[in-house]
């Protein structure tokens, strides 16, 4: 899959680790930012991964801040987008089994890098199931404002 990827100063301490876990299990990685511990503002990169994948030049995003939480808000402004907030395992199955959530956002002060490799593999590892689930994605895709 070709995943797009982005973070602010906040997530920043994230994004090598988990990069580097999306090439090592065989994932493209197109990384949007940023590179620097100065200050920057989130919605910027969310939306540009947000975009990516609404356009589908990406297959899926991953959006690094220090909570998580500014990324996934952001991002969910594009109608084609369901990002999430994950800090332990379960939710990270979860996200993708029942809500077939396309962008994973985590954060840095929130989960360290051993948690954050732990969520990313099992996100990488869980399949939308589909049935009852497609229905109610559905449902909150159609709710979109377009
Ligand atoms: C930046 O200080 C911080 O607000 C940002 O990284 C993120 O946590 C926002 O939700």
């Amino acid at each position: 899959m070709h995943y797009a990827v982005a973070c602010d100063h906040g997530g920043l301490p994230l994004k090598a680790v988990l990069v580097a876990e999306l090439e090592a299990q065989g994932h493209q990685v197109t990384d949007f930012g940023t590179n620097t511990p100065d200050s920057v503002d989130y919605p910027d990169y969310a939306i540009r991964v947000a975009r990516e994948v609404e356009a589908g030049r990406a297959d899926m995003g991953l959006l690094l801040c220090g909570t998580g939480l500014g990324m996934a808000l952001a991002a969910n402004r594009a109608a084609a987008v369901r990002a999430v907030t994950v800090s332990e395992s379960f939710s990270a199955r979860m996200a993708r089994e029942h809500n077939n959530a396309n962008i994973l956002c985590l954060g840095a002060r929130v989960v360290g890098s051993g948690v954050a490799v732990e969520i990313l593999r099992i996100w990488l590892s869980s399949e939308f199931q589909g049935g009852r689930h497609q229905r109610r994605v559905d449902k909150i895709m159609e709710a979109a404002d377009r």
